[in-house]
């Protein structure tokens, strides 16, 4: 939820910032803006929309000006309007702010800033930030009335001041008038990064804003501080306390995040999905012995196998990907599993039984409600496995052991492959517990080499793109769908829903299809599409009998059945295939054509898809 971008070194900031912002508008698109320091005053440009209406207000950009902030904004408090769009500066002009996150005590502030007579002139809780370092730096005194201590740096004590007073989360750069040269980036629940190039420094939110200057960053954690001057930057908390921190390598390449010949990064990402789910395999089944070799959970391995329980926590897409997971743990491995939306299970008081262990899924690595609730989970005594795409990711880092899921920058607001590498590395951590216990390595062998063949066979699949369309064509001026599938095929059911639902904006229900009957069934009429997921499996004949009953009641239905079933045709008003594979391992296959069928149905509607209306693809508040 909002990106943040800011600039100090040698060349123009502003084309800096704007790129930077372009890369970052995945996390929220509602309004822009940055501000330049010039001549020892801001320049400040801000509007609503997207940042290309920002870049059409901007005057030319100076070479003079080498330090800025820039920001894009994932509205929560005020509406996404010019006046509540950041950079916001304080009532003196000399502090200018852009935040990610949440103030959540930030009433209080504002009404205390305000009795000092300080003027706010947004709705935004992040303007408090910004008085608050004004008010600190004007008066040099802390809200208890202690004095600056003579030999601390006016700006950064200040800021230390601010952060001392606000409860809950943020990403800040700062810049103050008096500090031409000084930059301040501070961190507390929301992701910040520092890109370090030759003589240039960058601040953003994420990587991807930062890879084609430099490849060497490091990472803030939670509480901490960094303070760039020209010649270098010092890192520390913001108890003034100093911390060493190294460089890493950012790793991925400005190619991963280009569209090439791409018209969306959901399309391509869609595309990806045969070399994505390559990559997550790759080197981590060994098919002598029928095991799986994940490096970074061997320290989790002895538990993870004894454990009474697994309990797995993630967030939309995510969350449905940990529905298969707890499928193939029960299936595969027999080990009780339960998912848990992160936001639901944070706020419960949740029972955690000794030796429970907790599996945080998250493409992003940065989703607040799964991050609490691997901190709440930690709390409690589970430990905590991470299932995460970003490396370095705050989730990456929070967990006690962890697998990557390798699919490279996802970009798309709605999550494609990263869906099929998460419930890859489900599958693969279910047989490798199952081996561990009672699966007998004929059937792990055969479910393990059948994994390296379903990159071609969603190749195949793809390949159907345009007889996707042509069904989604037809069916897309329908303003209600139900999607329906029994066992693993489920979650896949939910998840084509969600697809639908959030880029198209049709309302879909997905379902058990065996639940239909005790409600939803009133629903269907020939207005409203049933997607049914009818691959060969063990409830075949089940979903069948779910078919025949929405087609006796007049419903029209979009069937994804196994390649070869031919008997399948006659309930079908449209067929698509998917090629067979065991039933475990169907979901990485039966998800693509939902993919597809939302995106065409979203393009042929004229949404834009990758910026889907008043999402964001990091939720990086509660
Ligand atoms: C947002 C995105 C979804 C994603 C969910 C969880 O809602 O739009 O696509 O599934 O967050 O994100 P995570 O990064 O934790 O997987």
């Amino acid at each position: 939820m909002c990106g943040i971008v800011a600039y100090l070194g040698h060349k123009s900031a502003r084309p800096i910032l704007i790129e930077g912002l372009k890369r970052l508008e995945y996390r929220g698109y509602d309004s822009a803006g940055v501000a330049l320091l010039v001549d020892s005053t801001f320049e400040i440009h801000k509007t609503a929309g997207r940042i290309a209406a920002l870049e059409a207000i901007l005057p030319k950009p100076k070479a003079t000006q080498t330090v800025g902030i820039g920001h894009t904004r994932w509205a929560t408090h005020g509406e996404p309007n010019t006046v509540n769009a950041h950079p916001h500066a304080d009532a003196t002009g000399k502090i200018t702010i852009v935040h990610n996150g949440i103030i959540e005590n930030y009433s209080t502030l504002k009404k205390w800033l305000t009795e000092k007579g300080c003027k706010f002139r947004s709705a935004t809780d992040s303007e408090v930030i910004a008085n608050l370092i004004g008010y600190f730096y004007a008066t040099d005194n802390s809200r208890d009335g202690q004095h600056r201590p003579c030999d601390e740096n006016k700006f950064e004590w200040a800021v230390q001041q601010a952060l001392h007073e606000v409860c809950g989360t943020y990403g800040l750069a700062i810049m103050c008038t008096d500090y031409p040269s000084i930059l301040i980036g501070a961190k507390k629940g929301s992701p910040l990064i520092l890109g370090v190039g030759e003589s240039e420094y960058i601040i953003a939110s994420d990587a991807a804003a930062i890879v084609e200057h430099t490849t060497q960053a490091i990472y803030l954690s939670d509480n901490e501080m960094v303070v760039v001057t020209p010649t270098g930057f010092r890192t520390k908390t913001i108890d003034n306390v100093l911390v060493t921190k190294s460089l890493k390598d950012i790793e991925f390449s400005l190619e991963q995040i280009e569209l090439a010949d791409y018209e969306h990064y959901m399309q391509k990402e869609i595309a990806e999905q045969p070399t994505a789910l390559a990559t997550c395999l790759g080197g981590r089944i060994d098919l002598k012995s029928a095991r799986v070799v994940l490096g970074g959970v061997q320290n989790l391995l002895r538990d993870l196998t004894r454990t009474r329980r697994i309990i797995l926590t993630a967030c939309g897409t995510a969350w449905h990907a940990g529905l298969v997971g707890e499928f193939l743990f029960e299936q595969l491995a027999r080990i009780p599993a339960e998912v848990e939306y992160a936001s639901e299970f944070r706020y419960r008081n949740p029972i955690i039984e000794d030796g429970t262990i907790v599996i945080a899924i998250s493409q992003s690595g940065e989703t607040a409600d799964t991050l609490a609730a691997v901190e709440q989970a930690k709390e409690r005594g589970a430990r905590v496995l991470g299932l995460v795409n970003v490396v370095g990711s705050t989730i990456a880092r929070s967990t006690d052991a962890g697998v990557y899921l390798r699919v490279g920058p996802e970009i798309g607001v709605a999550s494609t492959k990263a869906f099929t590498a998460q419930v890859a590395v489900l599958t693969m951590l279910a047989i490798e517990l199952g081996r561990r216990r009672h699966l007998s390595s004929d059937f792990a062998r055969s479910l393990l080499a059948e994994l390296h063949k379903l990159p071609a066979k969603i190749d195949r699949i793809l390949e159907q793109s345009d007889h996707i369309r042509d069904i989604a064509r037809e069916n897309m001026d329908k303003e209600n769908w139900l999607f329906l599938g029994r066992g693993v095929n489920y979650p896949v059911a939910l998840e084509g829903a969600l697809k639908l639902k959030e880029i198209s904006y049709i309302h879909a229900e997905g379902l058990p299809a065996a639940e239909m009957k005790h409600g939803p069934i009133a629903l269907i009429t020939d207005q409203m599409p049933a997607v049914f997921i009818a691959t060969q499996c063990s409830q075949y004949d089940k979903i069948i009998g779910n078919i025949e009953e929405v087609r006796a009641r007049g419903g029209k239905t979009i069937i994804v059945a196994t390649e070869g079933d031919t008997d399948i045709a006659r309930y079908a008003d449209h067929l698509i295939t998917v090629p067979d594979a065991t039933e475990q391992l169907q979901p990485m296959l039966t998800v693509v054509p939902l993919q597809l069928l939302a995106y065409h149905a979203a393009v042929l509607r004229g949404h834009d898809v990758d910026k889907p209306r008043n999402l964001a693809k990091s939720v990086t508040v509660e």
